[in-house]
């Protein structure tokens, strides 16, 4: 899974570690947790070349033990593009953007479904936003890339179906487009911190700490660890966080 380091990241990670998975995490930096079932590649998403010789060397090897019984990506790690108004967007910024979050993701999406012991059930998990279908100002490069993960799991979906049969794809693969909601992490302290001119909403994010509508990454963690163990799902679905009533 990707975006360990911090976050909701970080908590599905030890989610699916005190369920009992082996996790193998990704990000630039390297991460505290210490566990026998963590292993952690320090990469970046941006660099597409690293991320796929990194992958198919130290992932793929994994693969041969007999008790894998099931396998999942939970593509996590997004950069929050925050580019400032469409009028100053610079171009490279913007590329390095849509690698990290579509890109990079969209890779992993395909990798995993033809890597690996056939048989074997996939689930997959997009992280996503309301950014995704809803406009906000200042916010184009994020929304843009997280409204073409959405699409690529969708696209994805279809080329599955279409498969099945064939004897050429993994049919039991499931790919959840998931929204974790408002999450107390470093994304939502980036946001409150930008300056007006680069992110005209900022005075929503910084009230959605003031009115406490911030939830622990531990809230989406469950949810996605949920789905990642179950069966039964529809071949793409999305999925936004309901807020535990206290
Ligand atoms: N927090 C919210 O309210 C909220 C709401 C909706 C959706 N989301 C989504 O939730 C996901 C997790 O975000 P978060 O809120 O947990 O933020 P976060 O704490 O900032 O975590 C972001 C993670 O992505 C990794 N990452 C970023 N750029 C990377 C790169 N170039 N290469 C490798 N890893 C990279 C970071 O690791 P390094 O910096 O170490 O590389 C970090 O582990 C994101 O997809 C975000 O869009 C969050």
């Amino acid at each position: 899974m990707t975006g360990t380091s911090s976050g909701i990241g970080q908590a599905v990670a030890i989610e699916l570690l005190k369920r009992g998975w082996m996790v193998v995490g990704a990000s630039r930096r390297p991460v505290s947790l210490q566990h026998l079932n963590y292993r952690h590649l320090c990469l970046d998403l941006a660099d597409p070349e690293g991320l796929a010789s990194r992958v198919d060397k130290e992932l793929g090897v994994l693969f041969s033990d007999p008790q894998v019984n099931r396998l999942a990506l939970v593509n996590n790690a997004a950069d929050p593009g925050l580019l400032g108004p469409v009028v100053r967007i610079d171009p490279a910024e913007m590329l390095r953007i849509y690698a990290i979050n579509v890109a990079a993701p969209t890779w992993l999406m395909g990798w995993l479904t033809r890597t690996g012991p056939s048989g074997v059930p996939r689930r997959i998990v997009n992280v996503s936003t309301g950014a995704a279908t809803n406009a906000f100002p200042g916010l184009c490069a994020y929304s843009n890339t997280k409204a073409a993960l959405r699409m690529a799991g969708m696209v994805f979906s279809t080329e599955i179906n279409a498969s099945e049969g064939t004897g050429t794809e993994n049919p039991d693969t499931t790919i959840l487009s998931y929204e974790p909601g408002t999450v107390d992490t470093s994304m939502q302290r980036t946001a409150r911190s930008t300056p007006v001119e680069t992110l005209p909403i900022v005075d929503f994010f910084a009230n959605l700490q003031m009115d406490g509508m911030l939830v622990s990454p531990s809230e989406p963690a469950r949810e996605i660890a949920d789905y990642i163990e179950n069966d039964g799902h529809e071949r793409f679905t999305e999925g936004r966080l309901e807020p535990e009533v206290t």
